[in-house]
């Protein structure tokens, strides 16, 4: 039990996702969410295709033993989607989870905006959500069901001067799919929910100069950076069958960010 307010970096390896097979998006290199988020599902039990653009996800999965697989995989490609849903059943035989974590940051100001950079953003969170949902249902409608988990943004509710207004545009829409995917195949048992992260310390942030870091850190009610295991915690439950009768609702996982009236 830690006694002041930080980050307590818990390890709890359980049987939370004994015997599922997940596909993982956003795998990138180590202390990434989505690297943070295979190795929880492994620790919990999951077998986990481990998928990301950039080739990291190679060194991630064969850094988390047999029961990782990589894949390389653009979110925005319909093809390759398909493809990575089809090696996950080739591999481990089933799929029954989806966490859709790839995304990408925007940098410039409404202002100074560029169709190429708003493309970018709409293209990878939302086309890539809703083709990564789309073949998840897919594949999970003939083993009975299963759980999409999404990853959104506490920027997806609000924004803030320093938050590029194309990325919080595109992660509110990663809320709207979510919803509709879940009202949609809730009939097909699956369930379909987001985690939306406040400002957390994954490897990109680690880059963060003092004074920003300080303020960002500031916006949270617990006044730090979240760390990525406490997002892969949260996803790890919302995947799992403790969350059987969650589904269409996306969890702020801010520390208490999006509570703040400013
Ligand atoms: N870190 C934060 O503070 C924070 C806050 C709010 C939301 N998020 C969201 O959480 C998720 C993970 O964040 P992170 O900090 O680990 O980001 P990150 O940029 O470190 O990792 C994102 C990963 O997605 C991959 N990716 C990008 N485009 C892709 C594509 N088209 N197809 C497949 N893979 C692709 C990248 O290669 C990278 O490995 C993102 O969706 C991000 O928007 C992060």
């Amino acid at each position: 039990m830690t006694t002041d307010n930080q980050a307590t970096h818990a390890h709890f390896p359980g049987h939370l996702l004994d015997g599922k097979v997940a596909v993982i998006t956003g795998v990138g290199a180590a202390e990434t969410i989505g690297a943070v988020t295979a190795a929880v599902f492994v620790q919990e039990g999951a077998q986990v295709v481990c998928a990301d653009i950039s080739g990291a996800q190679k060194d991630t999965a064969v850094a988390l033993g047999p029961a990782a697989a990589p894949f390389q995989v653009d979110i925005t490609r319909e093809e390759e989607v398909e493809a990575m849903f089809a090696h996950a059943v080739e591999v481990f035989g089933r799929v029954d989870i989806l966490v859709n974590v790839a995304g990408n940051p925007g940098g410039r100001r409404g202002d100074e905006i560029t169709v190429e950079e708003y493309q970018s953003l709409t293209s990878v969170h939302l086309l890539g959500t809703a083709l990564t949902n789309k073949h998840a249902v897919r594949a999970m409608t003939p083993n009975g069901g299963g759980a999409i988990v999404n990853f959104s943004s506490a920027a997806s509710f609000n924004t803030d001067k320093l938050i590029s207004m194309a990325y919080a545009a595109a992660k509110s829409g990663v809320n709207s799919l979510t919803k509709s995917y879940a009202v949609h195949y809730g009939p097909q048992n699956i369930r379909v929910n987001a985690v939306a992260p406040g400002f957390t310390m994954s490897k990109k942030n680690h880059r963060v100069p003092a004074e920003a870091l300080a303020m960002l850190e500031g916006k949270a009610a617990l006044g730090r950076a979240g760390q990525p295991e406490e997002q892969a915690h949260v996803a790890a439950f919302l995947a799992s069958d403790r969350a059987s009768f969650v589904s269409g609702v996306v969890v702020p996982v801010d520390g208490g960010w999006t509570s703040r009236l400013a």
